[in-house]
Order: C-alpha cells, then sequence, then structure tokens
C-alpha cells in the first residue's frame, strides 16, 4: 500500500508516457555506496522540482546508506537493485533499463564505481547498467581524499574523461571520515545544474558541448612563478602562487581536453586529470613548453622572471665582510612571446596573462600586439590577487574589451574555458 506521498510524486513525476502526462525528461540516477548517498535524496527532489523524471538504480552498498523505500518516496517510481531479478527482468530487462534515459547520471560515484566503469566490469546493475547504457554518463565523485588523490583512480579518471564521461565536483572541504581536502561529493544544487545546463544545451551532442567540447583538443598551461638561482640556496622570485594557472588548467581539463601544465614551484598539488611538468627556472620552463607542441590552444598564465643572474654562483656566496658585488642580469626568453611567434609550431589559440597595477586594460591592449597574443587576459594585481582566491580580470580581444565581475579564481576558469571551447568550435 503506498503513501499519500509516494502516489502524489508519481502522478508528477511519471516515467514514461502514462496516465496522460508526457515526461520527456529522464534521468537514470545510480545510487553508490557511500556516506554522500544521503544526499542523492536531496538531488532526486531537486531535479523531480525541476520537472525532470528520475529513475534510480541502488548499489548493494548504496543500500547501507539510504533505503530504496526513501528513494522510491522521492522518485516516485520502482527502484532497481538486482542484476538478477526476475520480477526485473520481465518488466524492464537491464539493457533497456540502461538505455530508458535521456542521460545516465552515478551520484555517489565512489572509487569502486569509477574503477568498474574505467575497466568495463559488470558485475551488478549498476555497472551492468553503465557498460549497456548508449547515453551520455555524468559522475558526480565522492570519496576520501587518498582515495581520490591515488594513481589508480587518476588513471580511472582519465579513462573515463576519454571515454567521454562527463564530471561534476568533487568539491574541496571537511569529509566525513574527518580529513580534509578533494573528494567531496558536488552539492545536490550543482549536480543539478549540471544537468539542466546539459538539457540547456540540447541534450544530445551540443549537450556534451556543455561538458565534453574539448574532447580530442590539446592544452598547454603555464602557472606559478620561476625561481633563477643567485646560488645554490638563494634565487630571484615572485609571489605568485599557481592558483590561478591550475584552475585554468583543471577547468579545461573539466571540458574533455588533454592538457599539459608547465609550473614553477608551488605549494599546490597537481591538479586533476591533467599532466603536470614541474620546473623551476624560466629556460627550463620554455624548454618544457616546447616539447608539449602542437597545441590547440596556449594559455600563460605564469610570472616568469624577466631577468636572471647572469652567472650563478656554483657554491654558496659568503659574507665576508665587504659589500656583495653587484649582481648582473641576464634577460629571459620571453615564454609567450617565443611560442606566439612560432611559424611552425603556433598553438591555434594563444592566451597571455597581464598583471597590472594601473592602466589596466591599455597596457593589456599593448601586450596583445607586442606578445602576437589573440588575447590577453588583464588583472588589476594592485589589491591582494596575488595568492588572493579571487581575481577580477578584463578579458581583452582585438575586437574590444569585456570586463569581468570579481569573482573567485576557480570561476574565471571556468568562464576562461568556455570561452577558449567556443573559439575553438567556431573554428577548428
Ligand atoms: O610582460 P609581462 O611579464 O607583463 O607579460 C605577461 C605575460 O607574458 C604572461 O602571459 C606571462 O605568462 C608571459 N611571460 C612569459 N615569459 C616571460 C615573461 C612573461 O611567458 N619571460
Amino acid at each position: 500500500m503506498k503513501t499519500g506521498v509516494v502516489s502524489f510524486t508519481i502522478r508528477r513525476y511519471v516515467w514514461a508516457e502514462g496516465e496522460g502526462i508526457v515526461v520527456d525528461k529522464r534521468v537514470l540516477l545510480l545510487i553508490g555506496g557511500g556516506v554522500a548517498a544521503y544526499k542523492a535524496l536531496e538531488l532526486i527532489r531537486e531535479l523531480s522540482r525541476r520537472g525532470i523524471g528520475v529513475r534510480a538504480v541502488l548499489t548493494r552498498a548504496a543500500k547501507e546508506f539510504v533505503t530504496p523505500l526513501s528513494v522510491a518516496a522521492l522518485s516516485g517510481d520502482k527502484v532497481y537493485d538486482d542484476l538478477f531479478s526476475l520480477t526485473d527482468e520481465t518488466e524492464m530487462g537491464h539493457i533497456e533499463l540502461s538505455r530508458s534515459a535521456d542521460l545516465v547520471v552515478v551520484a555517489p560515484a565512489t572509487a569502486d564505481l569509477m574503477a568498474k566503469a574505467a575497466t568495463g566490469l559488470a558485475n551488478d546493475l549498476a555497472s551492468t547498467a553503465l557498460l549497456a547504457t548508449d547515453k551520455p554518463v555524468l559522475m558526480a565523485p565522492a570519496m576520501n581524499v587518498r582515495m581520490w588523490e591515488h594513481p589508480a583512480t587518476r588513471r580511472n579518471l582519465r579513462t573515463l574523461k576519454n571515454d567521454g564521461v562527463l564530471f561534476v565536483g568533487p568539491d574541496e572541504g571537511d569529509m566525513a571520515c574527518g580529513e580534509f581536502g578533494f573528494g567531496r561529493m558536488a552539492e545536490p544544487l550543482a549536480i543539478a545544474d549540471a544537468v539542466t545546463s546539459w538539457y540547456g544545451h540540447g541534450g544530445s551532442a551540443a549537450g556534451a558541448a556543455a561538458a565534453g567540447s574539448l574532447r580530442g583538443k590539446r592544452a598547454l598551461v603555464t602557472a606559478g612563478p620561476t625561481r633563477e638561482p643567485i646560488d645554490p640556496v638563494r634565487y630571484l622570485s615572485n609571489l605568485s602562487s599557481g592558483k590561478q594557472g591550475y584552475a585554468i588548467a583543471e577547468a579545461l581539463g573539466r571540458l574533455g581536453a588533454d592538457v599539459t601544465l608547465v609550473t614553477g614551484p608551488t605549494e599546490l598539488a597537481d591538479p586533476r586529470g591533467v599532466t603536470t611538468v614541474r620546473v623551476e627556472t624560466a629556460r627550463e620552463m620554455l624548454k618544457a613548453c616546447e616539447n608539449a607542441l602542437p597545441t590547440d590552444v596556449f594559455v600563460s598564465v605564469a610570472a616568469v622572471a624577466d631577468w636572471r643572474p647572469a652567472a650563478p654562483a656554483e657554491t654558496k656566496i659568503k659574507k665576508n665582510g665587504a659589500a656583495p658585488e653587484p649582481l648582473a642580469l641576464a634577460e629571459n626568453p620571453d615564454i609567450l612571446k617565443t611560442l606566439a611567434g612560432k611559424k611552425k609550431k603556433r598553438p591555434g589559440l594563444v592566451v597571455g596573462f597581464a598583471a597590472e597595477t594601473c592602466d589596466v586594460a591599455a597596457n593589456a591592449r599593448k601586450k596583445l600586439a607586442a606578445k602576437k597574443a589573440d588575447w590577453v587576459v588583464a588583472n588589476d594585481v594592485s589589491g591582494d590577487v596575488m595568492g588572493g582566491a579571487d581575481n577580477q580580470i578584463i578579458l581583452v580581444r582585438p575586437d574590444g574589451d569585456e570586463p569581468w565581475p570579481k569573482m573567485s579564481k576557480t570561476d574565471v576558469a571556468d568562464r576562461l574555458a568556455a570561452k577558449i571551447a567556443e573559439r575553438l568550435a567556431a573554428s577548428p
């Protein structure tokens, strides 16, 4: 006997055509077994509120965290959990189940489910649905930070991205296990936004554009400061934290690009889904960048030291009472200008950064011409931008300036990555 709530939700969010109601947006939600499974209930509510029908599959482990009854009550539909259920197979075979939606959403996508999907294992209903589906898949990973950072998970992530799987999250924050870091499942609202934006883009080939638009494209990003040795223990450098460049590399990766990040020394962990090459000096950075060519896009975010000590001492310079000799400096190569000026392997789109403290747009415009870049992202570093979490930029392009409101460096990265995707799609 169903409760009143259940019959109400069934009437509003009927899965298929029935009772005269046609529901044209349907998601198959695979709920993995993690603490974040409780958030799947909120996700179902949010999707339903947006008029998207949800049919849910629970893994065996997921049932330890949420009950099929609560999932059924919220989705207004039967919940599937058994690959070998005769009743389910007669009602709807697992193959049909896997294809009966527009989009397959995996939330939480546990390390185990990601591993199964990456290797093509199909030993329960959720993993079988993932293998059998011909529909796009959106995963919301959720796991302990060490599991997320484990080389095996990173390998699986790369494989899944190459296979065209879309991702939302994970977020950084406190975890149920008491640790802090990346691995927390994206909030239900953010997952619902990713789903609606997928539908908003047409829900098919164009839909995949939202998250997979840079698939098959290669991107090169530089980030962080460079460190120019004076002697074995001293160097010239600057305050760049690398945050903006890392965020851009990761955002391009999220859109499906094959990203190489060449970074100077920073405190940051290698971004997820990106090949990271760590260097020290400007000359090493140039060499690593040239090794990464050809690419479709080059985003030059690094705060490269313009000068280096001309003849670094091989042993530590001693303080011997006398004033030290003035440091003779040599000019470093300009990596942006060098790559933008290449005849053969010039990246298709070259984006420079201009950190300015005054006349921001005008100076950036000069840099656009001087460095032969296609776009320059001008940022006002007179405040606490260097090392801070926020950024305020003006996107300077030959056809005009686009000032963006102050936003987090991650949002700047996402927005810039989307602009890059748009531009590369327009000129393949
Ligand atoms: O001339 P300025 O250093 O202000 O130019 C900033 C832009 O040039 C940034 O995109 C930066 O990554 C790049 N740059 C470079 N190599 C240098 C100096 C700057 O790639 N030696």
